[in-house]
């Protein structure tokens, strides 16, 4: 039994040691946020002098094309080199034609975008839900939502955004065999080096909410649940993985990612290309809202958040925080 004054510095280990100062604690630090690490989302929405704000995630916005140079610039300024593109079409219709329509408004974006930034990383998310009238990701017959039948659509928006300039295509849609149908489609139009960062492992999420507002994508009739995964499953995010590095994804993207860190892990133990955590829109509504009333501290809640993270595996962080931590890291 220890008794004041007994002397046991040889029984344990002073871990308190490397946690004296703040510069002793950055130099045993082990997990390093940069801002390279960062891809910020922009919505693009047709219409002129747009800047719309999207009641549920407070400091995000719609914007058309003749105002987004400010969104653009604003997030170069602040150090960001990765930038995803969302559209909000004009029109909708079954097949989601204006996904794959040259003068789509994320194939207008590209264009603009790219011409202005061409040091940028312009990154196209690949679906069909923002573009069908009844919201969901692939093609419903008599409201089946069909696989292969979905994989043409899906290779023409591919290779539409490739052809406006997108350096990377970023399939979101989970239809089975949708990244080895886009490698092909790219190679095949001649860009063999355009990537492919693919959700593989992407979750039916009820966090996914504020998004669907911003985007104008919700499902009108039931659910994501056939084709996005079941939050339970881990060895089946481990099978998605499995089949993405068959059909050539260059980049595992796992969605969402604070709810499932250890899938994060899971795949950056199994994988060597790039791992990307989607810090989806709930994830940052909740911390929007929570700091909006002062009961918590946004930018420590943040910064903790983001380094998780990467400490769970991730080497790319997709997230609607990019601009504020890009800044906060500055300031650090
Ligand atoms: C759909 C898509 C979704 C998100 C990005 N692309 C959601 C969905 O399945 O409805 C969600 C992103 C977010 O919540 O931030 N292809």
């Amino acid at each position: 039994m220890y008794k004041a004054g007994d002397d046991v510095s040889l029984s344990f280990d002073r871990h308190r040691r490397l946690r004296t100062t703040p510069s002793m604690r950055r130099m045993v630090r082990e997990t390093k946020l940069h801002k390279e690490d960062f891809i910020y989302p922009i919505f693009v929405m047709d219409g002129t002098d747009i800047q719309n704000p999207v009641a549920s995630m407070p400091g995000v916005y719609q914007w058309s094309l003749d105002r987004v140079d400010e969104e653009v610039q604003d997030a170069v300024d602040k150090g960001i080199e990765s930038l995803i593109l969302f559209g909000v079409p004009a029109s909708k219709d079954a097949v989601g034609s204006s996904a794959y329509d040259e003068n789509g408004i994320v194939q207008r974006a590209l264009r603009q975008i790219k011409s202005n930034h061409p040091q940028l990383n312009l990154i196209a998310d690949t679906c069909l839900c923002q573009f069908t009238d009844h919201g969901h990701c692939g093609v419903v017959e008599n409201g089946e939502i069909k696989n292969d039948e979905s994989l043409d659509l899906l290779v023409q928006t591919a290779v539409s955004q490739a052809e406006a300039g997108a350096d990377i295509i970023a399939p979101s849609n989970m239809m089975d065999g949708f990244t080895a149908a886009i490698r092909q489609g790219l190679d095949d139009a001649g860009y063999v080096h355009v990537p492919v960062m693919s959700y593989s492992v992407k979750y039916a999420s009820a966090f996914y909410g504020p998004f669907r507002d911003a985007a104008h994508s919700s499902p009108q009739s039931g659910d994501r649940k056939t084709y996005q995964m079941d939050p339970a499953n881990r060895l089946e995010a481990l099978r998605e993985a499995e089949s993405d590095e068959a059909e050539g994804a260059d980049f595992f993207i796992v969605k969402p990612a604070l709810s499932y860190l250890d899938i994060i892990r899971d795949v950056r133990d199994r994988h060597h290309k790039p791992v990307v955590a989607y810090n989806v829109s709930g994830e940052y509504s909740m911390i929007k809202a929570a700091s909006a009333q002062g009961w918590i501290d946004e930018q420590a809640v943040v910064m903790e958040k983001l380094t998780s993270m990467k400490r769970a595996g991730a080497d790319l962080i997709l997230t609607y925080f990019a601009k504020d931590a890009a800044v906060w890291l500055d300031e650090a």
